[in-house]
């Protein structure tokens, strides 16, 4: 499994302004999009693409264009669904699949709640858009999930990672030489005893959506 940290001075700043607590939620929505842009521009690096001849005004040349079958998104509701215009914005050919994931804040385990997938995923790339990697329970199901349906690779874009969460994704798959790539805006602390990110930005859900 490989992890990318993007470091770059536009992610660490609207990252910033995304952790402060007064940000409200219109910001916070506004400030996702953006971010999510920038670590698809990462997380895309080794998109399928296939080369195609074309003609400009001047002369023919050689270009690339993606390849089908195109990539499958799939936000993991409630939180990804924030990422998801960002994300179309970068790869707006892809198709997209949900999978609604809950966690039990006790125990933390989490489980399905709802699936719109294509049942066969065979040789699609994957991006999960997940934006707090944490106890890692939620992108191993979803992974799983992924796996059991065939997809080629996955690329999981989480605004912030826990180097908890990105243990247990290490140790769920070590045994398997699936490609998995986690994108991530900063690698935080720990995880405090109710399972959030320090310092991280709080529950990602509520700050776009509101408590309900
Ligand atoms: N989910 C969140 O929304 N925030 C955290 O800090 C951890 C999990």
């Amino acid at each position: 499994m490989k992890v990318r940290v993007v470091n770059h001075p536009l992610v660490t700043h609207k990252l910033t302004v995304l952790r402060d607590k007064k940000t409200n939620s219109q910001v916070f929505r506004h400030l996702v999009e953006e971010l999510v842009t920038l670590l698809a521009y990462e997380a895309t690096r080794e998109v399928k693409i296939e080369p195609v001849q074309i003609e400009t005004p001047v002369a023919s040349t050689k270009g690339a264009m993606l390849s089908t079958p195109r990539p499958v998104v799939v936000p993991i509701l409630r939180a990804g669904l924030g990422m998801l215009e960002g994300m179309m914005r970068v790869l707006p050919s892809a198709e997209v699949g949900f999978l609604g994931m809950v966690r039990d804040e006790k125990t933390l385990q989490a489980s399905t709640y709802a699936n719109r997938l294509p049942e066969d995923l065979s040789g699609r790339q994957c991006y999960i858009l997940d934006p707090m990697l944490a106890t890692g329970g939620t992108l191993v199901a979803a992974m799983n999930y992924l796996i059991e349906r065939g997809a080629k690779d996955i690329t999981a874009i989480c605004l912030l990672s826990a180097p908890e969460g990105a243990k247990t994704l290490e140790r769920a798959f070590e045994n398997s030489n699936f490609p998995i790539t986690v994108v991530t805006g900063a690698m935080d602390e720990r995880l405090n005893e109710h399972g959030y990110i320090v310092p991280g930005l709080g529950d990602a859900g509520d700050r776009l959506y509101g408590v309900v």
